[in-house]
């Protein structure tokens, strides 16, 4: 498979075998998440083919592309064949004029869906989501009400609804939390069919997988064992990779050497010979690692007055749910706030409410019940949210998108950043439709570099990237000279990047730090202090 002159698997064979459980690892951009449509059958591959079980059950890297349907349909669409026929019937059924034709395809759907359970589709769904602790009130609504970690829930079911053989997933773990991972882990580690999944978190593929199937150098070759069993086995094999292709290039150099002195001389054959085997080399030579590290820098353009932030009695409910209440703080210029805690607290909810009368965001991403938000002199933002979808138009480059949002800027400085963050030459005129998970990060992230705002506020900005770019993201914010507001589950970014943590806490915590909000069984604690201060208080 290859897009353009960028080969993603040349000549892969790979087998995935039934009761292990594997890993699907590279870097970001590497093809993950197209080996796993070619395993699907989403995608054709150019050359090749893939035998595969008539069931599979899938989870997409995108949770956020379910929001407009009901809960419990999202988990029926899993069984595409039945999804497809229930749809059509309704169609059917809805028309005032029935012909003949019609009738006849009646029966006919009245059949798949007969044979693919569908009379029960209904309470199996309702059996599955309440397996995985999704409450009964919630099968009726909408996917957007739900938070991220129970999405996943919900998206699992879809993917084990009808019963597949084999269980694919892609980032299963991006916007989860600690505890919501836990209870993936084990969930996945008694799962009895083939599994293969995709992520970048180290600690969950060692919980979980038996194999590691790693995609590099245009292959994808097979390890036994966990990440870090792979890592171990791939050095080594890198390092005896590395020093042929070392060698190789020593011959060339040799080659092209006698070459040049001789090319003029009388010679002409050994010339002719050389120049053949300096060829043979050269093709032989072009598959290279693509892990690389982006070089993520955030500079401001001027900075903002001292008070950047001053928020009074800020209060947000969905529902009757009240999930901020009364919240207040001041926030000083080059403060770094980590928001933290556990899925569904209202870290997202609070930040778009601070969001909600913002300098330089129209349109605003929340808004707020009551209370008042200032945002102090000169403040400009760059907003990095959770949901990714839409934030990129599609139907341009990369280098399109990137420059309308300065418009001034010379092409080649355009092209610097993005070469900076890793769209190197061809890579840079990509369709943005194109983008990987970690690509589309990457792009925003350049967007941000552009601008030099002088705030920053980033919601889960690790999900989807490789541990390159999150090293690399790790250090940027801690080199900031502006502001940061961070809400993250990345223990070291917690512990590395954080000045002062606002904590998401159930009531039943006692806090070892003044509240500032207490919602309906939620509070939020600020400390004044790294995570490290904040751990020593509650001793
Ligand atoms: N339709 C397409 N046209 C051109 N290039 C594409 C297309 N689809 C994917 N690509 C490119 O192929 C590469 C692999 O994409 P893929 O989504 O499989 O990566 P990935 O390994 O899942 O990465 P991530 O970890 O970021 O999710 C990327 O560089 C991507 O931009
Ligand atoms: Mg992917």
């Amino acid at each position: 498979m290859r897009y353009g002159s960028k080969v993603l698997f040349d000549d892969v064979n790979a087998t995935f075998s039934a009761g292990r459980r594997y890993g699907l690892t590279g870097p970001n951009g590497a093809g993950k998440s197209t080996f796993m449509k070619l395993l699907t059958g989403e995608l054709p591959p150019q050359q090749g083919n893939v035998v595969r079980p008539d069931k599979l059950g899938v989870l997409k890297q995108d949770q956020f592309a379910f929001d407009q349907f009901r809960v419990v349909d999202t988990v029926i669409m899993g069984n595409h064949r039945l999804w497809a026929a229930l749809q059509e019937r309704e169609k059917l059924y809805e028309k005032t004029d029935m012909s003949d034709e019609d009738g006849m395809r009646l029966g006919e759907l009245e059949g798949i869906v007969g044979e693919e359970d569908g009379y029960s589709a209904e309470s199996d769904a309702a059996i599955l989501l309440q397996g995985l602790d999704i409450p009964d009130e919630f099968h009726e609504r909408p996917m957007s009400e739900l938070q991220g970690g129970q999405k996943v829930r919900v998206l699992l079911a879809q993917a084990l609804f009808g019963q597949p053989r084999a269980l694919l997933l892609d980032e299963p773990t991006n916007h989860l939390d600690l505890d919501s991972i836990h209870w993936l882990v084990e969930f996945l580690v008694h799962y009895e069919g083939t599994l293969i999944v995709i992520s970048h978190d180290r600690h969950f593929l060692n919980a979980v997988t038996t194999h590691t199937a790693d995609i590099d150098y245009q292959t994808i070759i097979t390890y036994t064992g966990g990440y870090d069993d792979m890592v171990m086995a791939k050095t080594q094999i890198r390092s005896r990779i590395e020093s042929q292709t070392a060698q190789r290039e020593k011959k060339i150099e040799q080659l092209n050497d006698f070459i040049a002195r001789f090319s003029a001389g009388t010679r002409s054959s050994q010339v002719q010979s050389r120049r053949k085997e300096v060829e043979r080399l050269q093709t032989n030579e072009l598959a290279r690692s693509n892990i690389q590290r982006p070089y993520i820098k955030f500079t401001i353009n001027r900075p903002s007055g001292r008070t950047v932030l001053e928020a009074k009695g800020i209060s947000k409910a969905y529902d009757d749910l009240q999930i901020i209440s009364d919240f207040n703080a001041v926030v000083t210029r080059g403060e770094r706030i980590v928001l933290m805690g556990r899925n569904g607290l209202g870290k997202t909810t609070l930040l778009k409410a601070l969001l909600a009368d913002s300098p330089n965001l129209p349109p605003a991403p929340g808004d707020v019940d009551a209370g008042t938000v200032r945002w102090g002199h000169e403040v400009s933002i760059g907003y990095f949210s959770q949901d990714h979808t839409g934030q990129i138009q599609k139907g341009m480059t990369a280098v399109e998108w990137l420059h309308q949002f300065d418009p001034d800027a010379h092409r080649q400085d355009i092209h610097g950043l993005l070469g900076q963050m890793l769209f190197t030459g061809e890579e840079g005129l990509k369709m943005t439709d194109a983008l990987s998970g970690g690509e589309t990060a990457r792009l925003l992230f350049c967007r941000i570099m552009l601008q030099k705002p002088n705030v920053l506020v980033f919601d889960e900005p690790t999900n989807h990237l490789d541990l390159e770019s999150i090293n690399a993201l790790n250090i940027a914010l801690q080199k900031y000279e502006g502001t940061v507001f961070l809400v993250t589950h990345d223990q070291d970014l917690i512990e590395e990047v954080g000045t002062r943590i606002w904590r998401f806490e159930s009531t039943t915590v006692t806090p070892s730090a003044p509240v500032v909000s207490v919602g309906d069984g939620r509070q939020v604690e600020d400390f004044k202090g790294t995570y490290e201060e904040y751990m020593g208080v509650g001793k």
